[in-house]
């Protein structure tokens, strides 16, 4: 498990703010879940509850994921609801329960190997109703690899900097995958903590996430194309390859 959502998930809680949009994330997610009425949904990556707090604001019958602790930790103190589940995602456990389910924050990223992505996928598939919507975003392989290269951010916040410097490796040892090297400056008070953090990340090529989608058993309703990302809009389907 990353450091960013154990030992420094509270720091990931105050720079993502900063770096995603998460105005502009929900009203994606709504647009989408009322045109396609859906009421009863699960966020899978939840994280520290950017999302939740929004979705359940907003009248839907909600339960995040995450299988970080203390990322959770923080999102219960956001919404002080009891809708939060520690659970990984590779090992879903509802049946017929969801209108919709999200991975959102590209949280796929993480699981690294074709059986923890078929698996995850099978889980998401067991916990919709008929139909059940799937949203989820991914990293697109050409275009990672395309621009492969090292890079750094600076967050300034009212009470810290946070300095990130990340340096990528390709690894592809289970799929279009890469090692993330982040160090974090954190400078508060005049005083620098540093942490390393070393993370494996996978990207997909677009025929490789939809043949994974066939054989989990999902309809693929449209593609949302970015310069290194991509979002799907899928759908449950009757016919189920595995
Ligand atoms: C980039 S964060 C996104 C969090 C949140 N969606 C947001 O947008 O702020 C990725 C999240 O995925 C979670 N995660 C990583 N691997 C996971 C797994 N196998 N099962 C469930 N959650 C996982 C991490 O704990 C983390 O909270």
């Amino acid at each position: 498990m990353p450091q960013l959502y154990t030992t420094l998930a509270r720091v990931y809680h105050e720079m993502y703010r900063h770096i995603f949009d998460y105005d502009e994330e929900f009203r994606f997610y709504d647009d989408l879940l009322r045109k396609n009425h859906c009421k009863k949904i699960l966020e899978v990556g939840c994280g520290s509850g950017m999302l939740a707090r929004r979705f359940l604001n907003n009248g839907y019958d909600y339960i995040g994921l995450d299988v970080a602790g203390e990322m959770l930790a923080i999102a219960r103190e956001e919404i002080q609801q009891d809708v939060l589940v520690q659970s990984d995602m590779r090992d879903l456990r509802f049946s017929n329960e969801f209108d919709a389910v999200l991975i959102t924050g590209r949280s796929l990223a993480y699981v690294t190997d074709n059986k923890g992505i078929m698996d995850t996928l099978t889980g998401i598939q067991n916990a919709l109703k008929k139909n059940g919507l799937f949203v989820f975003g991914i990293f697109e392989a050409n275009g990672i690899f395309d621009n492969f290269g090292d890079f750094e951010q600076t967050i300034e916040l009212p009470n810290k900097t946070i300095q990130r410097i990340n340096k990528l490796e390709k690894n592809l040892a289970t799929g279009w995958t890469w090692n993330w090297h982040a160090r974090y400056l954190i400078e508060s008070e005049g005083k620098v903590t540093e942490y390393d953090d070393t993370t494996i990340l996978r990207a997909f090529t677009k025929d490789e996430i939809l043949l994974f989608l066939k054989l989990a058993g999902f309809d693929v309703l449209e593609i949302l194309e970015e310069n290194k990302a991509m979002t799907l809009i899928t759908q449950k389907s009757e016919n189920v390859l595995h």
